[in-house]
């Protein structure tokens, strides 16, 4: 069998994409000695790549690597790139649910030793570590085994700014939701509800786990939210505050901290109570709270000074809304303060991707939406409200204190 080195030259993205094996879509020819590929569409660009071409094969090539260069990435691949977001999604989903940054928290370790420590297939194992590489959640150094990336301690529970809640509901509960955006887009259904057959909340009930996964997925987020909101507004001078929509009490917890004077009140779900009381327990502050499940759209505790709706009416349409804001105002005293933290939506998608990035997460599980500073000062007046101020948190998220009283 004949064989010739050729000088490889092709779309090149990772330093190897068009030696990888095949020199599919491609041609190849001599020029002075050297053979080049063209054809695909892509960039062409040397590399400096040796491979072994066997004509009796045509295009079929065994390459071998004598040199990798930076990669020359061109529009197509890169959207290339992007449409393999999904599995991008599970590969973070495994790693979390796996456990795998824990594996590498105290050493270096080789992607079967990973695996044996998480009791999964070693190979298997091994190439997700090595996928993740590619996003720095994971490194591989260079006798081959793997440490954890600049993002890898983010995988972990009880890490600030962990992100291991977030992913796993992502992974397990909203990932095949995604699923459904074509049909959303077609024809204005809900796409969680298309997937899951009832809407968000009534899902939880009925399925414990999704719901745990969606508490947990709160309190990674919360988490580094709250403080940057309670920095943000000053509450040094309430008494009283109804956290409509509680949640587990995050940004509760940390008013109560900022301010020593103040109560809170947590409403929320029967299910979501649970929840809040111990949080507020472990935190040593229940005795400057009082917890109340009940249903924000029949009726709130009356006669606090400020009322606050965390991520609260993103989850719903205008209509919907309005109708939360209104309980509130009927609760409200004269002179008392309606907060509502939520992103805001910027002039230019750009300005604050973050936002953008909840708004289309919001499209998918409720068919609801963030606002613009303009979209919320239009339902605040259909509920009795005057929009005050708008202070942003400095989150990357775009989340902003709106204040708001109620109209004469
Ligand atoms: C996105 S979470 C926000 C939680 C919290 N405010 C925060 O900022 O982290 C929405 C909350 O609304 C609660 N919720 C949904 N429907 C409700 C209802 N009809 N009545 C009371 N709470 C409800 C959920 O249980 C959940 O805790």
């Amino acid at each position: 069998m004949m064989a010739r080195r050729i000088g490889c030259a092709g779309p090149v993205a990772d330093g190897i994409d068009s030696c990888s094996g095949e020199t599919s879509g491609g041609s190849a020819g001599t020029t002075g000695g050297s053979v080049t590929a063209t054809g695909t569409g892509h960039a062409m660009s040397a590399i400096g790549v040796s491979a072994v071409l066997d004509p009796a094969h045509g295009h079929h090539a065994t390459v071998s690597l004598s040199s990798v260069s930076r990669p020359q990435v061109d529009g197509s691949w890169q959207l290339a790139v992007l449409a393999d977001g999904y599995v991008t999604t599970q590969l973070l989903y495994v790693a979390a649910k796996l456990r795998l940054a824990d594996a590498l928290a105290d050493a270096p370790a080789s992607g079967p030793e990973v695996a044996a420590a998480v009791h999964a297939d070693a190979d298997v194992v091994t190439r997700i570590l090595r996928g993740l590489c590619l996003d720095d959640v994971f490194v591989e150094l260079a006798d081959g085994r793997f440490a954890l990336g600049r993002l890898g301690e983010y995988l972990r529970d009880g890490v600030a700014g962990s992100q291991r809640g977030p992913i796993l509901a992502r992974g397990e509960v909203y990932f095949p939701v995604a699923h459904a955006l074509l049909d959303a887009a077609t024809t204005g259904a809900c796409a969680f509800e298309q997937t899951y057959g009832q809407p968000f909340f009534a899902h939880l009930n009925s399925v414990p786990a999704h719901h745990e996964a969606f508490e947990a997925s709160m309190a990674g987020r919360a988490a580094h939210e709250a403080d940057a909101v309670v920095a943000a507004y000053d509450m040094r001078g309430l008494s009283h505050l109804v956290d409509v929509g509680a949640g587990p009490g995050l940004i509760a917890r940390a008013a109560l901290r900022a301010v020593p004077t103040l109560s809170v009140t947590l409403v929320d779900r029967p299910a979501m109570m649970d929840r809040a009381r111990r949080e507020m327990n472990d935190a040593g502050l229940t005795r400057r709270c009082a917890f109340v499940a009940a249903d924000f759209f029949d009726a709130v505790p009356a006669g606090a000074d400020a009322y606050l709706l965390s991520r609260i009416l993103h989850d719903w349409n205008d209509e919907e809304a309005a109708r939360i804001l209104r309980v509130c105002r009927a609760a409200m005293p004269p002179g008392a303060r309606l907060l509502i933290v939520d992103a805001v939506l910027p002039e230019r998608a750009r300005d604050m991707p973050g936002a953008i990035r909840m708004d289309l997460l919001m499209l998918l599980l409720f068919n609801a939406r963030e606002r613009t500073a303009a979209e919320f000062d239009r339902l605040l007046a259909t509920a009795g409200f005057e929009l005050r101020r708008v202070i942003p948190t400095g989150s990357p998220t775009g989340l902003a204190v709106i204040e708001a009283v109620g109209k004469p």
